[in-house]
């Protein structure tokens, strides 16, 4: 079974707020690219536009929203109200977009969903104009390992090892793809969020590998993290979330 993005859009945004850490993220990454007006860039697996929208509103750049799932354009677009993105519904593996005309692309949490990362990779450079970028933001091994959830959901950790693999792994495919100068920045971002919150986004399935569960084992540690909201509204527990942030370079 696939993640269904289709259901989950109308309540993405809600369920996942761009952190102060993302917005950082994408500052620092339009500083170092130097976008100027005329140039394209692409934001593949946009979603509902999280990040391609903030990004659209501070560069000069023209930008180009890529998704394969529908209602996720939807939901972008209706939030364009200005028309500022091209929204194109497209695949990571065929993008919209002819050889060499992007300065820059970017994959945000995408890259656990390819089954053929080289493949996408190698079609992120075929779109890139010489000396073009490539970020790849997505989450550790160690990050897997240390969710959050895996107390309650001891799958997650089986399901998320193989779609988020090592830094030496992801270096070595892009190198493969054709990217140099490949740099990344490991950044852990830890974070407490009260129990109420925890609930609202498991029951919201906030994260892909929540709908590849046994459906046994989502609803009884939906029902024990329900149990602990019931009982102590305070309760808190701790995320640490650890980013592998990529840039390369054709
Ligand atoms: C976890 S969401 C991240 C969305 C956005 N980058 C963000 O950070 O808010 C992953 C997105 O990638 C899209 N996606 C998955 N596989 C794709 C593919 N092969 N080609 C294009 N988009 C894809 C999904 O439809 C979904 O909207």
């Amino acid at each position: 079974m696939s993640p269904s993005f289709a259901e989950i859009a109308p309540r993405y945004d809600a369920l996942r707020p761009l952190s102060t850490g993302d917005r950082a993220r994408l500052g620092a990454m339009l500083r170092e690219a130097d976008l100027r007006a005329g140039d394209l860039v692409v934001e593949v697996g946009c979603g509902t536009g999280r990040l391609t929208l903030p990004l659209a509103a501070v560069t000069p750049a023209r930008v180009m929203g890529v998704d394969s799932e529908a209602k996720m354009l939807d939901v972008a677009r209706a939030k364009d109200g200005a028309g500022r993105v091209e929204w194109v519904r497209g695949s990571a593996y065929r993008l919209p977009v002819g050889d060499g005309e992007a300065a820059l692309v970017l994959m945000v949490m995408v890259v656990h969903l390819l089954r053929q990362r080289v493949r996408a990779f190698s079609e992120t450079r075929r779109v890139l104009r010489p000396g073009g970028r490539l970020g790849v933001w997505t989450f550790t091994p160690r990050h897997v390992e240390e969710f959050y959830l895996n107390a309650y959901f001891p799958s997650i950790a089986v399901i998320d090892r193989p779609r988020f693999p090592s830094v030496q792994t992801l270096t070595s495919e892009l190198r493969r793809a054709g990217f140099e100068d490949i740099r990344v920045e490991v950044r852990d971002e830890p974070r407490r969020i009260d129990i109420a919150e925890v609930v609202d986004r498991v029951r919201g399935r906030y994260i892909s590998t929540l709908s590849l569960l046994p459906p046994l084992e989502y609803r009884l540690g939906l029902q024990r993290l329900e149990e602990m909201l019931a009982q102590d509204r305070s309760a808190m527990l701790t995320q640490r979330s650890e980013w592998a942030i990529f840039t390369a370079r054709t």
